[in-house]
């Protein structure tokens, strides 16, 4: 086991790692299903694994993750699924605050939170105020995030601005939408893990995505172990990025 440790080590230090990685969290009703159990057991072991790969990426260097944890597209479950996972928001944030008091990972969620209650936008802006000075790892939890959704705030923003002459429509232009977005400051993400085996986004950072190395895997998301993650850093690590060169 150690000898397997050591040399797994070795194979990550040896490889180019990705700055910032993104996961789409996607399978746990199909693997619930698959044991017979509700849905919302799914979403338990999901939000387990969840702390298990969000710790094992801060451990290994990794700078950003963004992980989609519940999309704007996500309300049309059943309220009792809903409820669910906003249920394991709440434990997870309250959490947070008090068990990783001396953790050095940023905490920062990304969507729209204007939906959200007093009680669970005072959690999430209790969690980013007291990890903002940290100096490690930065995750962004996608939380109500649609990449439209986000597009559509960042025109809107830069449009008043206009309106309001602090801006001119010659200064709008890629750089200023990056500027505008939830993610501003960070840099794109380099690989999206999209466990499930589905070949699609389903929204996830339209914008930031342009370049991004994808990686679909055959897993569900509670299965999902750092094995996997390390097979996504080494096959990412072969990749040829030419970003539109040659
Ligand atoms: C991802 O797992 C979690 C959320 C979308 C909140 P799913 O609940 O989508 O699981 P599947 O895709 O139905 O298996
Ligand atoms: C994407 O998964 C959203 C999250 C993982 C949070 P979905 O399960 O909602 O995506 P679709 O419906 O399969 O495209
Ligand atoms: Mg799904």
């Amino acid at each position: 086991m150690a000898l397997f440790n050591r040399q797994k080590e070795i194979s990550l230090k040896d490889i180019e790692l990705p700055e910032h990685i993104g996961i789409i969290m996607d399978g746990n009703g199909r693997w619930a299903k698959k044991r017979g159990l509700p849905r919302t057991a799914g979403h338990t072991a999901g939000a387990q694994t969840f702390r298990r790969i969000a710790r094992y990426c801060s451990d290994i260097g990794i700078k950003y993750l963004t992980v989609y944890a519940f999309s704007t597209e996500n309300w049309k479950r059943p309220k009792e699924e809903v409820d669910a996972i906003m249920k394991l928001f709440k434990e997870y944030m309250l959490e947070a605050i008090s068990d990783f008091q001396d953790d050095s990972i940023v905490v920062k969620f990304i969507g729209d939170r204007s939906v959200f209650s007093d009680d669970m936008l005072q959690l999430i802006e209790k969690n980013e105020n007291d990890s903002k000075d940290r100096d490690g790892m930065v995750l962004n939890i996608a939380m109500n995030y649609g990449g439209r959704d986000e597009i559509v705030h960042a025109v809107k923003k830069i449009a008043q601005n206009v309106k309001d002459d602090k801006l001119s429509v010659s200064d709008i232009n890629a750089q200023l939408i990056s500027e505008n977005i939830y993610t501003a400051s960070q840099p794109d993400p380099d690989l999206i893990i999209r466990p499930s085996g589905e070949y699609r986004t389903s929204n996830f950072l339209l914008w930031q995505s342009a370049y991004s190395e994808y990686c679909i895997m055959d897993v569900l998301w509670p299965d999902f172990k750092s094995e996997h993650l390390d097979k996504a850093l080494i096959e990412y690590a072969k990749r040829n990025r030419r970003f539109g060169g040659i």
